[in-house]
C-alpha cells in the first residue's frame, strides 16, 4: 500500500521497533465484525449458531468476527435488528463507558450509529440516550439504525455540539465523543482516506476535536464520564487531546477495565498510559484510540453553564389526548403490553419519550419511540414500534424460517399467507421484522417501502 512518507516517519516514532510489523499489517486481511443486539435476543447462542461467526472479539462481550461474504444487510436477522455490522476496534468505545442505574447518555457524533446502538444495548431500556449527528443526511441514516435496532429510549437530534450545550448544561452522566478525525487507522479498510491525509489535516482535526470536547464538558455532570475516541494513530488527535482536557478542566484520565488487554497511551503526562490503543499489527482490528475522562469539578452553579427551567405547557392539548386514546385502543387490541412514558405528538405522528425532555427549538429527527400515525381518526402503528417489542408483546404474530419463501416475499413487499387476524408481527424465527395486517388467510404487507429488497 502506498502510504505518505510523513505518515510513515511519524508511525516510526510512535511504534518504534514494531514498525516493520506495523507496515506488514497492511498486507493482511481486514477483520469484519458483528455485534449481537442482546436487548432483542435472550438466547445469544442460538443466534450465533445461525450466523457465520468466526470467533469472539476479545474486548467486547457481544462482539464477534464474522465471514461477511456469507452475511449481507438483507439477512432477515439484520432486518430484525438482531445484529449490527461493526468494525471490531470500534467496539471498544461503548463497551468501556461506565453506566449507572438510570443513565442519561449523549452520543455526540453518532452517525451511522455503531456506538449508539452498542451503548443502548448495554442500557437495555434504562435511562435516556440522546444520539446526535451534525450532518442531516447522516442523521437520517442514524435514525434508521436506531429504529432497526429497536431503541425505545433514544432521541435522535441533528444539532451542533454548541447548540446542545446551551440546552443541556450538566445534564448527562456519560458522553461518547467518537470524533471526526484524520482516519489514519482506516487506511487499510478505506484506502481513499490516504489521499486526504496531511499533517495540516491532523492538526486541524485536533482543533475541531478540542472544540467538540469543550461543548461536551459543559453537558457533563460532576462525576460523569466522557469516552473520547478516534480511528486515527495521530498523537496530536489522541493523547494530546486527552492531555488538553485533563489540564484545562482537571479531568481524570481513568482506567478502562474491559480494555486492559490493549496497548496503553503514549507520552509522559500523568495517567496517559490509561488511554487505550488498538494497533492492527497487535490486535484483530483497525487502528483506534479511546480515553475515559472523569469530570471532577462541579459546574452546575457556574453562570455560563446554568440550567434552564423546563417549560410546562399551560393547558392540556386535546389533539394529543385524542391521539393517546387512539393508541391505547390499538394497544388493547394488538399488544400484550402497556407502554409508559411521556407522549408527544409531532404533526400526526405520536411518539413516546422515556421522560420529559426539553427539546424545544432543537432539530429532532426521532423523538423517542415512534408509536404510529393518526389517520382519519384511526391509529396506524409505526415500523419502529414493531422493532421495539419482542414477539411475546404482540397478541398476533406469524413466524417463518429465515430461509423460507414467505420471509423473502415479505421483505420484498408481497402479500403473504398466514392465519392471524388484524395487526400482527411478522417474524423471522423469533425476531420481529415488521407489521402485517391479516384477514382471510392473507397478510397484507406493511414492511416500509424504502426497506424492501429488490
Ligand atoms: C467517526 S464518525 C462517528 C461514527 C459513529 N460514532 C459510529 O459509531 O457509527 C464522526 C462523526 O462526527 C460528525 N462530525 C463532523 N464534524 C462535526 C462537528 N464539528 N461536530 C460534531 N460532529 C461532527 C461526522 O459527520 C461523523 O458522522
Amino acid at each position: 500500500m502506498d502510504l505518505p512518507n510523513e505518515f510513515c516517519e511519524r508511525m516510526k516514532l510512535l511504534v518504534g521497533d514494531e514498525y516493520d510489523e506495523f507496515i506488514k499489517s497492511y498486507d493482511t486481511k481486514i477483520n469484519q465484525g458483528i455485534r449481537i443486539n442482546t436487548s432483542k435476543c435472550a438466547d445469544k447462542e442460538k443466534v450465533l449458531s445461525a450466523l457465520p461467526v468466526l470467533g469472539q472479539v476479545e474486548w467486547c462481550k457481544d462482539g464477534y468476527y464474522a465471514d461477511k461474504s456469507k452475511l449481507s444487510g438483507n439477512h432477515p436477522y439484520h432486518a430484525a435488528g438482531v445484529f449490527y455490522f461493526q468494525e471490531p476496534s470500534a467496539m471498544t468505545v461503548a463497551e468501556g463507558l461506565p453506566l449507572s442505574d438510570d443513565p442519561h447518555i449523549l452520543d455526540l457524533c453518532a452517525a451511522p450509529g455503531g456506538k449508539t446502538t452498542h451503548i443502548a444495548a448495554r442500557m437495555n431500556g434504562r435511562g435516556v440516550l440522546i444520539s446526535n449527528e451534525i450532518i442531516t443526511k447522516r442523521a437520517k441514516i442514524l435514525s434508521e439504525n436506531v429504529e432497526r435496532m429497536g431503541l425505545s429510549s433514544t432521541l435522535v437530534t441533528n444539532e451542533s455540539p454548541s447548540r446542545l450545550a446551551e440546552k443541556f448544561p450538566s445534564y448527562f452522566d456519560g458522553i461518547i465523543v467518537d470524533a471526526p478525525c484524520s482516519g489514519e487507522g482506516m487506511f487499510r479498510k478505506e484506502p481513499q482516506a490516504v489521499d486526504e491525509w496531511s499533517i495540516e489535516h491532523t492538526l486541524s482535526c485536533a482543533v475541531r476535536q478540542k472544540n467538540i470536547l469543550d461543548d461536551a464538558y459543559k453537558m457533563l455532570k460532576q462525576g460523569g464520564y466522557i469516552m473520547y475516541s478516534t480511528c486515527t494513530f495521530s498523537f496530536d488527535e489522541n493523547e494530546k487531546v486527552a492531555q488538553y482536557m485533563a489540564e484545562k478542566y482537571n479531568m481524570e484520565i481513568c482506567e478502562i477495565p474491559c480494555l486492559s488487554m490493549l496497548s496503553g497511551g503514549i507520552g509522559d503526562f500523568a495517567n496517559i498510559e490509561k488511554c487505550r490503543r488498538v494497533f492492527p499489527h497487535k490486535n484483530m482490528g483497525e487502528g483506534h484510540f479511546a480515553v475515559l475522562l472523569k469530570k471532577t469539578e462541579n459546574t452546575e452553579n457556574n453562570k455560563a453553564f446554568s440550567k434552564k427551567k423546563l417549560k410546562k405547557s399551560a393547558k392540556p392539548d386535546t389533539s394529543l389526548n385524542d391521539a393517546i386514546k387512539l393508541y391505547r385502543d390499538f394497544e388493547k387490541n394488538a399488544l400484550n403490553t402497556e407502554l409508559d412514558g411521556k407522549f408527544v405528538l409531532f404533526g400526526d405522528t405520536l411518539y413516546l419519550m422515556p421522560e420529559e425532555i426539553d427539546i424545544e427549538k432543537l432539530r429532532v429527527i426521532r423523538c423517542g419511540l415512534q408509536l404510529g400515525t393518526i389517520k382519519k381518526n384511526r391509529f396506524e402503528p409505526a415500523h419502529a414500534l414493531s422493532h421495539a417489542l419482542s414477539k411475546e408483546c404482540f397478541k398476533n404474530s406469524v413466524s417463518f424460517d429465515i430461509n423460507s419463501d414467505e420471509i423473502k416475499k415479505y421483505m420484498h413487499g408481497d402479500i403473504i399467507s398466514g392465519t392471524a387476524n388484524g395487526w400482527c408481527a411478522v417474524c423471522a424465527d423469533d425476531y420481529v421484522i415488521g407489521w402485517g395486517k391479516a384477514s382471510g388467510g392473507q397478510i397484507k404487507n406493511h414492511y416500509p417501502k424504502g426497506l424492501r429488497t429488490v
